[in-house]
């Protein structure tokens, strides 16, 4: 994945902890570079070693760590960085998740040889939806539930998010039920 997702893991583990305890993850993970380059595409296993050695580093499970990543994606690194383009997503939870099929199509602009998610709003009723992803990469369905949940507190919004359906089901996508 391209360094500003590297980077983003870092930035979060250095706001809630601090640089040694980066710098303790990076060890373990065994990744030589000290810093990520944001346009540069990295290896996927650069991320996943990273995510498993900050779990094995704060003594907590990898699922909660992605979550927390999302989490901190969308209140940071996203609002952050991308604001304008955050900002023209939507003004509601809803209006945001049915607009995110399209979102990532303006990212590829930036960042030409993305692998990216797909999202498809599957079902809705007046306060819930059932939001479909599609992904080339393993196991980042709880990093799909934090950035949701990080947008839900984007919009002051309180949110449940739980995996309806999905890979391990035998389909060959996700999907998440979003109540709000
Ligand atoms: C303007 C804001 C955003 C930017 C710049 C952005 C950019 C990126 C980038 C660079 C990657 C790495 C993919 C790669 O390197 O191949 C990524 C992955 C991903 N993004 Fe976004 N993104 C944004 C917002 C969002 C939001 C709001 C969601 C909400 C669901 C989201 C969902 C994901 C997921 C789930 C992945 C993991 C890749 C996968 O599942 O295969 N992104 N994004």
């Amino acid at each position: 994945m391209y360094g500003l997702v590297n980077k983003a893991l870092q930035d979060l583990v250095e706001s809630k902890h601090d640089q040694a305890t980066w710098h303790r993850i990076l060890e373990r993970a065994g990744v030589r570079q000290s810093f990520f380059v944001w346009n540069e595409p990295y290896d996927d296993s650069v991320t996943y070693s990273l995510v498993a050695a900050a779990s094995a580093e704060l003594g907590q499970p990898a699922e909660s760590v992605l979550e927390d990543f999302g989490v901190h994606w969308v209140l940071h690194t996203a609002q952050e960085s991308y604001g304008p383009l955050m900002k023209a997503a939507g003004r509601s939870l809803p209006e945001f998740l049915h607009y995110l099929p399209r979102l990532h199509d303006r990212v590829v602009l930036l960042f030409p040889d993305l692998k990216l998610p797909e999202f498809e709003i599957l079902e809705e009723g007046e306060d819930w939806l059932v939001l479909g992803y599609w992904s080339f990469r393993e196991g980042l369905q709880p990093f799909v539930g934090g950035l949701v949940k990080g947008l839900a507190q984007m919009f002051g919004a309180q949110v449940e998010v739980s995996l309806r359906a999905g890979r391990h089901t035998g389909l060959d996508h996700d999907e998440f039920l979003v109540k709000w």
